[in-house]
């Protein structure tokens, strides 16, 4: 299980950022947030806030102890790569 893991640009990143379709990023990975967005004990709207960037300092500021990424295990999209073109 698992696969299709790839790289992802930050522009590419940025579109990712309404309630339909939500990324973030977090210590270099990247995670398709958008079906843990109703189970965030925080509330939807206060993890939208890290939507479409590198929210590693959103996070940190608030919850550094989370296990984002076992909780986020399979919804890594990839790492996030700034030494790549952005695809149009
Ligand atoms: C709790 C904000 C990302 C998992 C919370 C709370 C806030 C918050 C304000 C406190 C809720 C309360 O106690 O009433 C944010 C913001 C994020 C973010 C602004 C943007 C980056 C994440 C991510 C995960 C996550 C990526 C993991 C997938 C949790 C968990 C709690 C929590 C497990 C409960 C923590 C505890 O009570 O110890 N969040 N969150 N959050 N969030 Fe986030």
């Amino acid at each position: 299980v698992g696969g299709r893991i790839r790289p992802v640009t930050p522009a590419e990143l940025s579109t990712h950022n309404t309630t339909n379709d939500a990324w973030l990023a977090i210590r270099g990975r990247v995670y398709n947030i958008t079906h843990y967005l109703p189970y965030h004990p925080g509330g939807p709207e206060e993890l939208m806030r890290g939507a479409g960037m590198d929210a590693t300092q959103l996070f940190d500021k608030v919850h550094p102890w989370v296990n984002y990424d076992s909780l986020l295990a399979k919804c890594l999209v990839g790492p996030l790569r700034f030494d790549l073109p952005d695809a149009d």
